[in-house]
This record gives structure tokens, C-alpha cells and sequence, in this order.
């Protein structure tokens, strides 16, 4: 692939993030070497793996003279929490666009953003289905009071946030050799695939063996072929190191999603309560905790049986667990 053009980046997760043997899970499941990639620690309270994905979206803001930053997601984004604590760490404000109500009780991510005094506005589903639209208005208006706005898409998933997991990959790599393994799969959940379409690029660019693959904890599968397409052939134009990604490269795995975004069946409640009484582990009910659920369930039926070491990208998400928890 051509040298990229090395994008803006500024440091605000902690980083390289364990890379750890889940020992007990291993043998329980009898099956592949299961190993956890800690990006549930890349901080606090801007814990996750929105905070790679901000050290290039957040540079590239500021690079531009942003004194805010607009983001958007549902009322418990992981995302706009991670970037409502950025800004107030930046000293620069934030205004997050919300979908749906207001809920009557602020618990988990939106309890935070109401602790750091975050602008927020509840957007009805065709205003959130217009976001672009809604987000060139708002940056305008802030225009015209002397302001100058940075919005950042759902999720950082862009070209720009790509590089969080282009970047990623090479720390993966060294983690690889550190540990002396040779995962055959890299796991981890899709919301809105920037995750999944660096990592794709990441592989190609830091030469990987371990192929990256996705269970889509919303849409459908071909929504994310679509979405990781799109963004990255934006990445290409933007930064023309013009890396081909074949469509074998997007690999995703469908069936998990349940209810729907957001909401989950009892048994990933259970999941979830499993690996922290034997791991000391704990993942969430929106994103990792379908993912890892889905894993298990492949193990089982025999998809990765030629496998013998896999890596599960923890990316977080803590927060999403209290708002839910009366379903434990
Ligand atoms: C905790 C957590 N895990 C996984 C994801 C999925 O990552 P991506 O949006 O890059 O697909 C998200 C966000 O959507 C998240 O908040």
C-alpha cells in the first residue's frame, strides 16, 4: 500500500492497553485460547474504544480551530459520553445531539454527561434521520456567535476516526510477538464499524495474520458491508494511500443482535454475570456482551473448531450496564 498522509493525533487514551489470557474461560470452553484485548482501560471515565478514534477526530477539531465539539448518538452513548469528558479535559465546550426523549431518570452515560454540564438536545427520529443536515445548521448558528463548532459523526466513525484502529493494529501486532501467539481471529462487536473498518485497513497496512471479524449488535450485515465500504473508500480519498480491501476482508457475523439496539434476552444478561464470576470481567449489554455471547455460541457450533487462539477486543462500555440493571 502507498504511504498514507500521517493525519493530526493528540494522546488521550492509555496506552498499549493489556492484552491478557482469559485461562479459566479457555478452559471451560474446551476450545481455542481465548485472549482479551483491554480497551475497556484505555481510561475512566472516557474509557473505550471511542477514545482512539478521538485522538485523530479530536486533533483533526482543534487542528481546525474548534471551540466545540458536536457529536450524536442514542441517550446511553458510549461515544458522546467519551467526548463530553474530552471537551470539559480540553477545557473547549460540547453539545450532543440525542435520539429520542428525554428520559425521565439520567443513569449510566447520560448521568455523566449531565455531571460535566454538557449541552444536550433530544432530536425526534426524522431529525436524527437528517443528522448532516440538523449538525450544518447548528455549526451556523454557533458561527454566528463567534463560535466555531468541529461535528464529529456517530460513533467517530469516519475517516478520520478509522485510524483509532488502523493504528491499534500495530499495537495488536506487538502484542502478538510479545505473547509469542498467532490468533487466527480477532472478535469484536460492530455499532456503528468504524471498529471493524480500521482494523480491516490495519491488518492490510501492519501485514496481520489474525483476519478481524464483527458480530453487528444493530442493522443487519449487509447494512455494515455497505457502511464499512463507504468509509473506507472516504478514507482513501482523503488520505490516497488507495489500499484495496477486498469484500471478503468485511467479515461479519449476523444473528445477534435479539430485541434489537439496546436491548437484550436474558441469557446475555447471563453471559455477562458468567464471565464476571469466572473472569472477573465485566462487559455490557448493548455491545460487547452480544458480541462475546455470540462468540461463545460459534465456538460451539464448530465455526472456529480449526482455530486455536482467538483475541476478544473488549471495547468497553461499563456505563450501559446501570440504566439495565434491573434485567440482572
Ligand atoms: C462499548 C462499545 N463497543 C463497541 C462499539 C462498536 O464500535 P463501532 O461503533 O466502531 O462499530 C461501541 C460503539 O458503537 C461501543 O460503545
Amino acid at each position: 500500500m502507498n504511504q498514507a498522509q500521517t493525519p493530526p493525533r493528540i494522546k488521550l487514551a492509555r496506552l498499549p492497553t493489556p492484552l491478557v489470557k482469559l485461562e479459566r474461560l479457555s478452559s471451560a470452553l474446551g476450545g481455542p485460547e481465548i485472549w482479551l484485548k483491554r480497551d475497556d482501560l484505555t481510561d475512566t471515565t472516557a474509557s473505550g474504544n471511542k477514545l482512539r478514534k478521538l485522538e485523530f477526530s479530536v486533533a483533526q477539531a482543534l487542528e481546525e480551530g474548534a471551540t466545540r465539539l458536536i457529536t450524536a448518538g442514542g441517550p446511553q452513548s458510549n461515544h458522546c459520553r467519551a467526548t463530553a469528558v474530552i471537551a470539559r479535559q480540553l477545557g473547549i465546550e460540547c453539545h450532543l445531539l440525542l435520539r429520542g426523549r428525554e428520559p425521565e431518570e439520567a443513569d449510566g452515560n447520560l448521568f455523566i454527561d449531565q455531571v460535566l454540564g454538557t449541552t444536550i438536545s433530544y432530536l425526534d427520529q426524522a431529525t436524527f434521520d437528517a443528522l448532516d443536515q440538523y449538525a450544518e445548521n447548528l455549526i451556523s448558528q454557533y458561527a454566528s456567535q463567534g463560535e466555531k463548532a468541529f461535528f464529529i459523526p456517530v460513533g467517530a466513525s469516519d475517516e478520520i476516526g478509522l485510524w483509532g484502529y488502523i493504528e491499534a493494529s500495530k499495537e495488536l501486532k506487538e502484542d502478538f510477538t510479545a505473547n509469542n501467539i498467532s490468533p487466527e481471529y480477532l472478535v469484536s462487536a460492530a455499532g456503528s464499524g468504524g471498529t471493524m473498518g480500521g482494523l480491516i485497513i490495519g491488518r492490510e497496512k501492519y501485514q496481520l495474520e489474525t483476519r478481524p471479524i464483527a458480530f453487528n449488535v444493530s442493522n443487519d450485515a449487509a447494512y455494515f458491508r455497505r457502511k464499512i465500504t463507504a468509509d473506507i473508500a472516504s478514507w482513501n480519498k482523503r488520505y490516497s494511500p488507495q489500499q484495496e480491501i477486498s469484500p471478503s476482508a468485511i467479515d461479519i457475523i449476523d444473528g445477534y443482535v435479539g430485541p434489537g439496539y439496546a436491548r437484550a434476552e436474558p441469557v446475555i444478561f447471563d453471559t455477562i454475570k458468567w464471565l464476571a464470576q469466572l473472569e472477573g470481567v465485566i462487559l455490557d449489554p448493548v455491545y460487547t456482551g452480544k458480541a462475546f455471547y455470540g462468540m461463545i455460541q460459534e465456538i460451539k457450533a464448530g465455526k472456529f473448531q480449526h482455530s486455536k487462539c482467538l483475541v476478544f477486543l473488549h471495547t468497553g462500555g461499563i456505563f450501559g450496564l446501570f440504566p439495565q440493571k434491573s434485567q440482572f
